[in-house]
């Protein structure tokens, strides 16, 4: 029996400290102060970068096979942060199979420049597909396929929300259309599926995140999870960390919450034993490292 673990974490928002960077001064005023007022700056995400570093030594040491980050890896997206964050998560990119990623919308808070490197430039060699025939928008949706048993799709949800009040999402139509597709394609079908993506389709509570805040085509994301018999719907965004089922779809929801931010610090540890069977466990950060909370520990399958 060959079991896969996975470690899922989310939104650690790095942030490079800007000084001296050109970009800076490019940068809207309004956009940055509500993007420090939205982390609350400073306090929250000062240990950041640590954390991720350390994110790769819980890796290490659980033996995860993969890691998968379900996005916001940067405060505002800019082309030095970005390769900050790419370099910070070198230690978890460097489990055996792998980092695994999905950008958030603070990776495109902006629209790049001509000439600057965006989230899909500078994480491009965590951006593959092993199944090129089934992507209809440059990798996406990705299909990676890990040992005999998993296999993780991502669809991307996040785009750039110049509207200062909007941070909602949106998974384009034509990744939203392609996706019962590649969900139905037998070499996907047949395993444990997690579908990543940033955003949240429901609230820990199983109700809509707000219009302002949430997933535009939720509903259709659900909907068009239906082929699966097996697998789990794992993201971020909202920076609390839960599991939900929802009357919708057959899977359960993991939010990863934020795996750095103080106070919080949540990950989610996957096993995957064969397609039907799986389990879920939770690690928290301690203050010192993050820790496996085994009596979390559930099977995903009655
Ligand atoms: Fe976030
Ligand atoms: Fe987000």
């Amino acid at each position: 029996m060959t079991r896969m673990r996975v470690l899922h974490f989310s939104d650690v928002h790095v942030e490079d400290g800007f000084e001296g960077v050109r970009w800076w001064r490019f940068l809207n005023k309004r956009l940055i102060g509500l993007a420090n007022q939205r982390l609350r700056r400073g306090a929250s995400f000062a240990r950041a970068a640590e954390k991720v570093r350390a994110l790769g030594d819980f890796a290490e040491a659980l033996g995860a096979d993969v890691t998968l980050g379900t996005g916001d890896f940067t405060v505002l997206g800019t082309p030095p942060e970005l390769r900050y964050a790419r370099d910070v998560v070198s230690g978890v990119a460097a489990a055996p199979l792998g980092l695994v990623v999905v950008p958030g919308n603070h990776d495109l808070y902006i629209e790049p420049s001509a000439g600057e490197a965006s989230f899909a430039e500078v994480f491009d060699d965590l951006l593959r597909t092993d199944l090129p025939e089934l992507a209809v928008d440059g990798p996406w949706p990705f299909v990676r396929l890990f040992g005999a048993h998993l296999a993780i799709v991502g669809v991307n949800s996040a785009r750039p929300n110049p509207q200062i009040a909007r941070s909602s999402g949106r998974i384009p139509d034509a990744q939203l259309e392609a996706l019962p597709r590649v969900l139905s394609d037998p070499r996907v079908r047949t395993r444990f599926v997690l579908v990543a993506t940033h955003y949240a389709p429901r609230l820990w509570d199983g109700s809509p995140d707000r219009r302002l805040h949430g997933l535009e085509n939720a509903d259709g994301l659900l909907a068009a999870c239906a082929p699966l018999e097996h697998g789990a719907i794992v993201h971020g965004h909202v920076h609390r960390p839960y599991r939900v089922r929802v009357p919708n779809t057959r899977l359960p929801l993991f939010c990863a919450g934020s795996s750095t931010q103080e106070g919080r610090g949540a990950v989610w540890v996957y096993d995957i034993d064969a397609p039907d069977r799986a389990t879920a466990t939770r690690g928290q950060w301690t203050g010192e490292r993050y820790e496996l909370q085994p009596e979390t520990r559930e099977a995903l399958f009655a």
